[in-house]
């Protein structure tokens, strides 16, 4: 039997609401250890929202008067106010935020609160939260992986005619242009964005109505509640439902794959960022200092970027780790599940505005690069097919060229600067003045297929990303950044 509702306990009803068979309270240190109102409070507007809808269910199917879900309607607001402000004392004894916003809508409504676990399970009703979190946060970071990507486009499209060395194994490749060197990056954001609105999508089905794990003997309609929150349609089965974290284990790969390319991209500007390569230069706002080495500029914002990259790996390492020896349904391990969550949307998202504070803020160290440029053997490739051009068979003509490329740095010339006669030792087929047509600039604009760095083929690509993603002509193409392309310092 229900005690009357009182102020006792904040109006709400005294003890917990799964008391009835227990012969004594709770021992504290257990309440401590169980509780998750610390850290789920920040489900609060989600729990509301799933709330709301589910009232109004109750009341279509029956199971609430009209008057009973305006009190109820009404009482949520002043919970959401109240959790809004600040205003709540979050209790251990009240374990969760759904005990916390059932008691407290108890207080405002009175005896109607009673009715609002009505068909319900913390278990469908946690599995809600975390779908409508999910879906929330999502939408949030997609949004910032969009500002990233057109930043980088802009990046891309102000670098497109500066020819860059490119490393393999760190080592120096070949030429490409700085449109296609941000253009790798924009790629990857741009599959980063798909994985998220895959994520979306894999959280779409609406739980709630599974109940504890069996669903329920009242006549509910599932249907409509999800419609109502805005889910494509309702799960299948509780029992899998109520344990169900994959579109949370989807979003925190998505999460982890993000970071991994940030943080690989952060990597490369710390390293070229040195006095030793000396290729890109971020500005003092976003450097830190020494408290002891007066000389120091640190790039300290791409180290935690990087460095908090493993956080968010470990972030989703932990919820698979939690999830491998689950039996099926609710079990209490699933609560561990939030903090990950939560931990790995709050790095994510300050990454990445830091990211994009580094992209809209960087240069390239134009004069360095083109000392780089000026003593290397990036064109060997580019010899090598020439020769292709000219009938000898790639495999020899690598072999040739690796001669050249040996015998110039024995002579301490680089190959654009070699004359006729050493080339003929190596192949009759060099035309004269050869050397002299090799050119980073003229490397890069040769290779214009489908997926190659040429300034004219980038531009067309970077363009393309950017209709992709904003759904508008790319704004270099109406004027405003003006087509001289000059970097921007
Ligand atoms: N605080 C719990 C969680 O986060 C809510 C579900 C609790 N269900 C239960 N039967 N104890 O998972």
């Amino acid at each position: 039997m229900t005690e009357p509702v009182t102020e006792k306990d904040g109006g709400a009803l005294p003890g917990k609401p799964w008391g009835g068979r227990f012969a004594e309270s709770t021992d504290r240190q257990v309440e401590a250890f169980t509780e998750s109102i610390s850290f789920d409070r920040r489900l609060f507007r989600e729990d509301i929202e799933g709330s709301r809808a589910h009232a109004r269910m109750l009341a279509r199917v029956g199971l609430l008067s009209g008057e009973e879900l305006s009190r109820i309607l009404s009482g949520l607001d002043k919970v959401e106010a109240e959790f809004s402000s600040g205003g709540v004392e979050l209790r251990t004894d009240w374990e969760d935020i759904h005990m916390h916003v059932e008691k407290r809508l108890v207080f405002h409504a009175g005896p109607a609160g009673l009715k609002i676990h009505t068909a319900r399970s913390r278990n469908d009703q946690v599995a809600l939260d975390l779908r409508l979190f999910v879906r929330r946060a999502a939408g949030e970071i997609l949004r910032e992986v969009e500002r990233l990507i057109g930043e980088t486009l802009r990046a891309g499209y102000r670098y497109r005619e500066l020819i860059l060395p490119a490393y393999t194994h760190t080592q120096q490749a070949q030429p490409v242009s700085g449109g296609y060197y941000f253009g790798a990056y924009a790629e990857r954001l741009l599959r980063d964005r798909k994985r998220l609105f895959g994520v979306l999508e894999n959280a779409a089905l609406c739980p709630l109505g599974s109940g504890a794990l069996a669903g329920t003997t009242l006549p509910i309609d599932r249907e409509s509640v999800a419609f109502e929150l805005g889910f494509s349609g309702v799960t299948q089965n509780g029992l899998d439902t109520v344990g169900d974290r994959d579109f949370m284990a989807d979003f925190l790969h998505a999460l982890s794959l993000l970071m991994v390319h940030l943080s690989g991209w952060a990597e490369e500007w710390v390293l070229w960022s040195t006095r030793e390569f000396g290729m890109v230069r971020l500005p003092d706002r976003l450097l830190t200092g020494s408290s002891m080495m007066p000389q120091k500029k640190n790039p300290d914002i791409l180290e935690l970027v990087r460095g908090k990259t493993g956080r968010v790996i470990g972030d989703y390492t932990s919820l698979l780790v939690l999830l491998k020896g689950l039996p099926l349904s609710y079990n209490r391990d699933l609560q561990e599940d939030k903090e990950a969550l939560f931990d790995a949307v709050d790095t994510v998202a300050g990454s990445l505005g830091m990211m994009r504070l580094a992209v809209e803020g960087m240069s390239f160290e134009t004069g360095r690069i083109a000392e780089i440029l000026s003593k290397t053997e990036l064109l060997a490739t580019d010899i090598a097919e020439d020769l292709v051009r000219l009938g000898v068979p790639f495999r020899e003509a690598h072999a040739i060229v690796g001669r050249i490329v040996a015998h110039a740095a024995t002579k301490n010339l680089t190959l654009e600067s070699l004359p006729d006669d050493d080339l003929k030792l190596f192949c009759d087929r060099f035309p004269p003045g050869y050397a002299a047509t090799l050119s980073p600039a003229r490397s890069v604009t040769r290779r214009s297929h489908t997926g190659g760095p040429a300034p004219e083929t980038v531009v067309r690509r970077l363009g393309a990303i950017w209709q992709e993603v904003f759904g508008e002509a790319p704004e270099w193409r109406g004027g405003a950044e003006g087509e001289e392309g000059a970097p921007r310092s």
